[in-house]
Order: structure tokens, then C-alpha cells, then sequence
């Protein structure tokens, strides 16, 4: 998704925000751009394709020591050299990069060109260049020009913006779309992601929504979209530049696959509680009677962070016995939820800006719910916002496709379940049964990765099919719909995950030698049934693949990992299912951390 990073400070503004726009090539795009302030003016470049493609459209003699800087993800328009960031207005005086959507960009763009204002680009964000520079001829300041000029502006929006009259600030502002300050010596640094900014400072600020800042090389100010001044507490990073290395590896994706015992390890650290077998959430600012009072869970999410929740909602519902269920978050929020007081309400988001799960959030808040958020970036959006949570502590996720960020939350919801569960129903004997089972993850991890090759020669074997069926039953449905998800992610092969026990009542039609099933089947107490589904697949000459705790003559190929108990069983049968992913997208030539067409954080609607 677009990306935005701005320098002002003693130095050359292009190296730095060349260097920050890599650090966001993982959330995706088509085009960048950066502009660079200078005695003389303005000056920018802007180019379709990758950053690399931008660093050698930039002349040697690209001075200034303000600039901003853009990774664009094309909503109006298509990806071109004219549609990508910076925007400036006619006379080039302003210029501005923008992540969001204006909604109300084609009224803007009518009333703008009836005064004479000539376009160049088909983008929304052409309409706040002109805008402001209207506005900032009557200003005092650039910082009033933007916010007389987002007083009209209907939309989501993180903004940066700098004035060809005032080389020394930027102004930054917020609606929506995640924007973060970062601060130097002498120097201040902003981007939509402090991925962009990790390798110069660890003290950042966030914006809220409906907040704009000043910046100079000397430290900012922020204030309200009423020019009201507010106070911002810095905050320090915990990650550092080395979490965002490949580390050796070939792919992000398959070092963030290999990482996952220690994740995992470091998602449960301190958690549990070997003398009462219960789990220590402090993040929920809950006490028990309040834990008590609820009836039932709500999960929301987006993509691999819903299909964990229903993960989630399995394990709530047997350990805590209360009614649970998840929701992708975009559909919940559209469809005017009944927001109940006796529900406890969970989002999930890896990111925490994910902008439907905000969104969910804060119409939930609205109606009076009492949210979560389980969340890996520490200070995002959808932490700030929810009444409490719990932190993965995964450490970035950099490959789009989500893979450590998923088997941490699934253990995040054990923990959730555990915690419910032992102030409810679930005996001291069945919380130690549950504890064990959560400590042993991390070893069971590591086998499994030790199944690294066998996988990779079965990916290679099915991976020429047109397309894959995913079943699993109960437990495996939600892992198979995981499967399902990464396999069409980053392979591009048609992949569609379905209840084992729903095959027959529709998609046993498209079973044939062309279209092999991955079948998820635990040693659980529907394993004969899914034994059962895998015998009608053969008698449709479907090949299968089946992972689970044994093998069996009813599959061609068979993964067995080692078993845990039965509510966490599947966390461990997720990675096998990842690992194949990946393989199979190697083995197909794909662009595994960078998959067309997606984005890793998806901060519009
Ligand atoms: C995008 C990514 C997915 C991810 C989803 C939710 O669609 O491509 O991999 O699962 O967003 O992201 P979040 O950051 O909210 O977990």
C-alpha cells in the first residue's frame, strides 16, 4: 500500500528518503516519486515501477535538505509517471504525497477547474496540492494553509507537505492513514511506517486522527485540525534495523516461516501461570468480574488475521464455553452490527492500521463495545484505539503474505481462551493440560521445520495443478482456509478451502486427477469422518495430500507433525501448509514476499 516518508535536517534529503522508500517496498506498489526543497525551488522525480527505477531517474546533483517522498498503490488513476507522488500545484510551489482516499476529490477537481486550475494527473491527491496552494496564498503559515485547505476535504488522508517559499519544514497531517514522526539530532524524519525510519532513529511520535504537525530540523509541534497545540509524549521503538533483514535467507517469507519458535516463544513469555494454570493478559485492563460478565466473543479481522480469529473462536468456544465467532471486518462494520454489552469484542490485525479493522473498531467504540485488539506493531492505530489487548511480539511481519503474525495470534487466542475459561468453567486439571500443551509449541516448531525438504518435493509435485481443494473439518477448516489463502497469495494457483463435510454437498463435482485436495486431519474425534471424506476423494480419482498426525493409505502423500492437544493442534498444522506455499511459489517462479497485486498493509478501504 502507498507509502510515505519526509526528512528535514542538516543532510541531503534524497539518499534518506530513497533509503526509507526501500524500507517500504514490502507494502507494496507501482510507482514512487520524491520532491527535494532548495534555495531555488522545488525539484522532483517520479517514475512506474520500483524504487531502484526512481534512485537512477535521480540526478547526482539533487540537492536540498527537505524532501518527501512516496510509494504509490494506484486507486485513482493507473500506475503511470505522471499519476505517482508528489502532486504539486501549477506554479510548483507545493508539494504533496498522500496515502488514503479523497472522497470527495471529483467535487474538488470540478469547483478547482471551473476557476482555471489545469490537472495533470487523474489522481484525488492533485486536488489537495491546489488546495493548498490557494490557501497558502492568504497564510501566515503552511501549517494554516493545509488546515484551512483539509477543512473542505472529505476523505482519509496521511499527508505530507512542503512549500518551495519555506525551505526549512515540512507539515504533516492525519486522517485515517498512519502517519509517525521520527526524531533526530538536528534533524526529524516522518513516514507512514517507522519500518522507513528504524535505520535513523528509534523515538517516534504518532499522529491520531485529525492531527497535524510542523516539523524543522530543530523538533516539531503538533496541533488539532482547530489549530489547538498538543502535547506528544516520544515513545521508543523496541525493533531494531537487524529485525528487518532477510537474515540469509532466500525470502522474507520463509525466514519469518523459521522464526516462528521463537515467536511463538516470545508471544507466550511470561504469560502463563504454572501455580493456578491461567494466563496473564495485563494488556486487558480487565479484572475478573469484568471478564466474567461477558457471554460471548465477537472476533473481526482481515484476510489471514480473520481466518486465525476463527482459530480463536474454536478455542474460546471449547476451553471458555462461551459462543464465539469471527467476521471479516469490512463485512461486520457494513452491515450495521447490533452492538451488545454482554459481548467482548476482538480485532486481530498484524499491522494495527489495517483501515476496515479500524474502521470496525471505531464504530464498535461508537456503539459503546468493549474492544481488543491483539496487535504485533507496539503503538499502531488499532492498539491505540482499542480498550486493551495483547501484543504478539512477533517482531515485523515484512513479507505481505502473513505467516509468523498468524500462528502467534492463534496462540494469543489460546491464551484469551485460557483466561476466560479458568474465571468460568475449565478445571485447574484441563488449564495445566493447556499450559503444557502451549509450552511445548516451540520445540514442536522446530520438527516441523525440519520438514522443510519433504515439503518442498511435494510442492513441486502438485504445484503444475490448476488449482487446489483444501478441506479440513471443526478444528482443520480454519487451517485449511489458511492453506488455502497462501497457496493463492504467492503461487497465483486457484486454491479454495471448503468444511471436509460440505464437499458433497457441492464441490465433490470438481474432483478429478486435475484437482488434488490438501486434507487437514488432527487424531482428533472426527478423525474416521475425515478418513471417510479422503475415500470419497479417491473414488473421484482425486489425488490427496493429507496433513495430520499419521499416515494414511487413503492419501497419495502424507506430512505428519507432531501432536499436541487437540484445541492446539491447529497451530502446529498450519506451517506445514505454509512451508508448501512457499515451495510451490518458488517452484513456480513467483515474486514470494512481493505477490502481484496485493499489499501488505492495507490503509484504505
Ligand atoms: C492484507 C495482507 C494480508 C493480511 C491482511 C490483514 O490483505 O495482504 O496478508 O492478512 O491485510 O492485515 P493485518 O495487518 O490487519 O493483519
Amino acid at each position: 500500500m502507498c507509502g510515505i516518508v519526509a526528512y528535514v535536517g542538516p543532510k541531503d534529503a534524497a539518499p534518506i528518503l530513497l533509503e526509507g522508500l526501500q524500507r517500504l517496498e514490502y507494502r507494496g506498489y507501482d510507482s514512487a516519486g520524491l520532491a527535494v526543497v532548495n534555495a531555488k525551488g522545488l525539484k522532483t522525480r517520479k517514475v512506474k515501477g520500483r524504487v531502484a527505477d526512481l534512485a537512477a531517474a535521480v540526478p547526482a546533483r539533487f540537492k536540498g535538505t527537505v524532501g518527501i517522498g512516496h510509494t504509490r498503490w494506484a486507486t485513482h488513476g493507473a500506475p503511470s509517471d505522471v499519476n505517482a507522488h508528489p502532486h504539486l500545484d501549477h506554479e510548483g510551489r507545493i508539494a504533496v504525497v498522500h496515502n488514503g482516499i479523497i472522497e470527495n476529490a471529483d467535487e474538488l477537481r470540478r469547483r478547482l477547474e471551473a476557476d482555471g486550475v489545469v490537472f495533470q494527473s487523474e489522481t484525488d491527491t492533485e486536488t489537495l496540492a491546489h488546495l493548498i496552494a490557494l490557501m497558502a496564498k492568504e497564510a501566515e503559515s503552511l501549517e494554516e494553509a493545509v488546515r484551512k485547505a483539509l477543512a473542505g476535504v472529505v476523505g482519509t488522508y496521511g499527508i505530507a507537505v512542503v512549500d518551495a517559499q519555506r525551505p526549512g519544514e515540512i507539515v504533516v497531517a492525519r486522517n485515517g492513514s498512519p502517519i509517525v514522526l521520527g526524531i533526530g539530532e538536528k534533524e526529524m524524519f516522518v513516514a507512514s511506517d517507522v519500518a522507513a525510519l528504524i535505520r535513523y532513529t528509534r523515538q517516534v511520535v504518532h499522529l491520531e486522527d485529525g492531527e497535524l504537525a510542523v516539523l524543522t530540523a530543530d523538533g516539531f509541534h503538533t496541533f488539532t485540525s482547530d489549530a489547538r497545540e498538543t502535547a506528544k509524549e516520544p515513545f521508543t521503538v523496541d525493533w531494531d534495523a537487524g529485525h528487518y533483514d532477510n537474515g540469509g535467507y532466500e525470502h522474507y517469507l520463509l525466514k519469518e516461516i523459521s522464526e516462528q519458535p521463537d515467536t511463538v516463544a516470545r508471544t507466550l513469555r511470561g504469560r502463563i501461570d504454572d501455580r493456578f494454570h491461567i494466563a496473564h493478559l495485563g494488556g486487558l485492563n480487565m479484572d475478573a468480574r469484568e471478564t466474567r460478565s461477558f457471554r460471548r466473543v465477537k472476533i473481526i479481522g482481515c484476510g489471514s488475521a480473520y481466518y486465525s480469529g476463527q482459530i480463536g473462536a474454536q478455542l474460546i468456544e471449547e476451553l471458555a464455553r462461551m459462543p464465539a465467532d469471527a467476521e471479516p471486518a469490512s463485512e461486520f462494520r457494513y452491515r450495521g452490527p447490533v452492538v451488545e454489552p454482554d459481548t467482548l469484542y476482538v480485532t486481530i490485525s498484524q499491522s494495527g492500521e489495517t483501515y476496515d479493522t479500524l474502521a470496525a473498531v471505531q464504530e464498535l467504540k461508537r456503539k459503546g463495545g468493549r474492544v481488543l485488539g491483539i496487535v504485533n506493531t507496539v503503538g499502531s492505530a488499532i492498539a491505540r484505539e482499542t480498550d486493551g489487548g495483547i501484543y504478539l511480539h512477533a517482531g515485523p511481519e515484512v513479507s505481505v503474505a502473513s505467516t509468523k503474525a498468524f500462528t502467534s495470534t492463534a496462540v494469543a487466542f489460546a491464551l484469551l481462551a485460557l483466561h476466560l475459561g479458568r474465571v468460568r468453567d475449565l478445571s485447574p486439571a484441563d488449564g495445566r493440560r493447556v499450559c503444557e500443551g502451549l509450552r511445548r509449541l516451540p520445540e514442536q516448531i522446530k520438527e516441523i521445520l525440519t520438514l522443510e525438504e519433504q515439503i518442498r518435493e511435494l510442492a513441486i509435485k502438485y504445484a503444475d495443478a490448476p488449482g487446489m481443494m483444501f478441506v479440513g473439518r471443526v478444528r482443520g477448516y480454519p487451517v485449511a482456509r489458511e492453506g488455502a489463502q497462501k497457496l493463492k497469495e504467492i503461487s497465483y494457483v486457484h486454491a479454495e478451502a471448503y468444511p471436509a463435510s460440505e464437499l458433497k454437498h457441492g464441490p465433490l463435482a470438481l474432483i478429478s486427477p486435475e484437482l488434488p485436495t490438501v486434507a487437514v486431519v488432527p487424531d482428533d474425534e472426527l478423525l474416521d469422518k475425515n478418513l471417510t471424506t479422503l475415500g470419497e476423494i479417491r473414488a473421484r480419482h482425486g489425488r490427496i495430500l493429507m496433513v495430520g498426525h499419521r499416515t494414511s493409505e487413503a492419501a497419495d502423500d502424507c506430512v505428519v507433525v507432531p501432536k499436541n492437544e487437540n484445541e492446539l493442534d491447529p497451530i502446529l498444522l498450519t506451517i506445514p501448509l505454509q512451508l508448501f506455499a512457499y515451495h510451490a511459489a518458488v517452484a513456480l517462479g513467483r515474486d514470494v514476499d512481493k505477490p502481484r497485486n496485493l499489499a501488505k498493509s492495507v490503509t484504505v478501504e
